[in-house]
């Protein structure tokens, strides 16, 4: 019989601290049902004291979300084990996961201390969440960087203390496949508690190795896995869910060993992350790239035909991959659209159903196919006029040509007032960003700057994603249009926004002071 590894699914943390990332809560909440449906066995649903909004998220998805176990992180400090709970325990079935860094970096320059009174603190934060929690998780951060005989010693007291999975992260992408699994034979040699836990692991993908070294710590009987989806995450990211799980599946052979995933929902919750982080899955992506089952050379599609184990390892329906259907239209009522917008992992309330079906309308009448993409589009641009939008777009337009100074006029409106400006650039878009600073006087600067094709076809929808800078903070907005040049503005916009609703919240006092910083994890 298989030995069935649990799925840890950092997406919403560790995923969403990639830089640029970042969800509002509507767009967590729609995850973690989507993460439900793909039946993962733990949904890390955020870092409750690393800010007020994070805080709502999680305590959000505890309450709402069905099947998965919902952990919140907290450094190993009884304030953050404290926030954690109060944010998870309205969960069906809440986890906390605490941790603090073991290596020799991190117990001695980051914290200034010895050895023994690190282990001490984890020993203490796993035995306060043991009093607040049923279900603890502790993690050595920097594991694979620190003395073997050290890590032993803190995994056996934090087993000791109470914690029901120990998890053993490569934080900063550094093992090797072959150190992984003598890592974790040697803790299963040399801890003799070990059966009392759960031994996890979390890799990160600096050196390209998170999958294999993911996969040979199971191999080397590792029983939960951490990982996200698509790989998002800090710097490189994090080990691949659809990968491993993947990789289980199809070499069990190897493994002999399973979860408890429905691959079927692989596909649907890919192009969720993709669309509400704005990252885009490279073509050649194992599992969840465009061309992952797609077969060009002649000899080999010929193959196929004959026998599609030629080269094909997996089947593509397996994944939930299946012909990009258009079964909406102009002439679809509402009940097709909310059932294809169920499918997609929305759930569209009775009295938002009429303006949904309007903003589909529109879109259908200019381009007679609606594809699942499209539907993704739509409900972002619900759930967004609905946050607090300080500037909004009135109209754009350019002037451009290959012998003319590109030119855009913008006109904005704010408050009922409108205002109209008018900027040049070395493109339609420089200018039309010229015009918009312009208006809302601020000093930024454009970070990133990306447009794609989001749907298919010469009338596919342009998506604009734009990352800004002012000074040291950042802020992502993200739109799609038929028409790039306005995709563009309302993204740039959108991260206007964004940055004035954290001035807003900030003089409103909510910002905490002592937060720790996300990124230095
Ligand atoms: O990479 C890491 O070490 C982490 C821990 C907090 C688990 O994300
Ligand atoms: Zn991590």
């Amino acid at each position: 019989m298989a030995r069935q590894i649990r799925i840890f699914d950092t997406t919403l943390r560790d995923g969403e601290q990639a830089p640029g990332a970042s969800m509002d809560m509507a767009a967590k909440l729609q995850l973690a049902r989507q993460l439900a449906r793909l039946n993962v066995d733990v949904i890390e649903a955020g870092f409750p004291i690393s800010s007020p909004e994070d805080f709502e998220a999680v305590s959000a998805i505890a309450e709402e979300t069905e099947g998965p176990s919902i952990a919140g992180l907290s450094r190993a400090l009884p304030q953050d084990i404290e926030r954690c709970w109060e944010a998870v325990r309205n969960a069906g079935k809440p986890r906390i996961h605490t941790f603090i860094g073991t290596s020799k970096v991190h117990v001695e320059k980051r914290f200034g201390k010895t050895e023994a009174e690190v282990l001490q603190m984890a020993v203490d934060g796993v035995a306060l969440a043991c009093s607040l929690c049923d279900d603890v998780e502790f993690s050595a951060e920097d594991a694979l960087r620190t003395r073997l005989e050290y890590l032993r010693d803190v995994v056996e007291a934090t087993i000791e203390a109470g914690a029901k999975t120990i998890n053993i992260p490569d934080t900063v992408g550094y093992a090797t496949p072959w150190q992984m699994y003598d890592t974790i034979s040697y803790l299963f040699e040399n801890v003799p508690n070990i059966d009392r836990a759960v031994i996890s692991v979390h890799c990160h993908d600096d050196l390209g190795m998170s999958v294999a070294n993911s996969l040979a710590a199971v191999r080397a009987g590792a029983g939960q896995v951490e990982c996200t989806v698509n790989g998002v995450g800090e710097r490189a990211g994090n080990a691949s869910l659809e990968e491993i799980v993947m990789s289980l599946r199809t070499r069990r052979d190897e493994f002999d060993a399973d979860t408890n995933i429905d691959t079927r929902e692989i596909m649907t919750t890919s192009r969720l992350v993709s669309t509400l982080t704005g990252f885009v899955v490279q073509p050649n992506k194992a599992i969840v790239g465009a061309n992952a089952f797609a077969h060009e050379a002649g000899i080999h599609q010929h193959g196929m035909i004959q026998d599609r184990q030629t080269y094909e390892i997996m089947r593509p329906e397996d994944v939930g991959l299946t012909e990009s259907v258009f079964t909406l239209g102009p002439r679809s009522g509402k009940h097709g659209l909310r059932a294809r917008l169920e499918s997609l992992g929305y759930q569209v309330a009775d009295e938002d159903l009429a303006e949904v079906y309007e903003r589909f309308v529109a879109m259908a009448d200019k381009k007679k196919r609606v594809y699942d993409e499209d539907l993704h589009v739509i409900m972002r641009q619900a759930s967004t006029d609905t946050v607090d939008e300080f500037w909004h777009l009135e109209r754009v337009q350019v002037v451009t040509g290959s012998s003319t100074t590109p030119m855009g006029l913008v006109t904005l409106r704010r408050n009922g007032d409108t205002v109209t400006a008018m900027g040049t650039g070395n493109g339609p878009v420089d200018a039309v960003y010229n015009a918009i600073l312009d208006i809302v006087e601020m000093e930024l600067e454009v970070a990133d700057y990306a447009v794609r094709g989001i749907t298919q076809g010469r009338d596919a929808l342009g998506e604009a994603t734009v990352r800004v800078r002012r000074q040291d903070e950042e802020a992502m907005g993200q739109a799609a249009s038929l028409d790039v040049i306005e995709a563009s503005a309302q993204a740039f916009l959108s991260a206007i926004n964004a940055l004035l609703l954290r001035d807003q919240a900030r003089r409103q006092g909510e910002a905490d002071e002592d937060r720790p910083d996300r990124r230095a994890l």
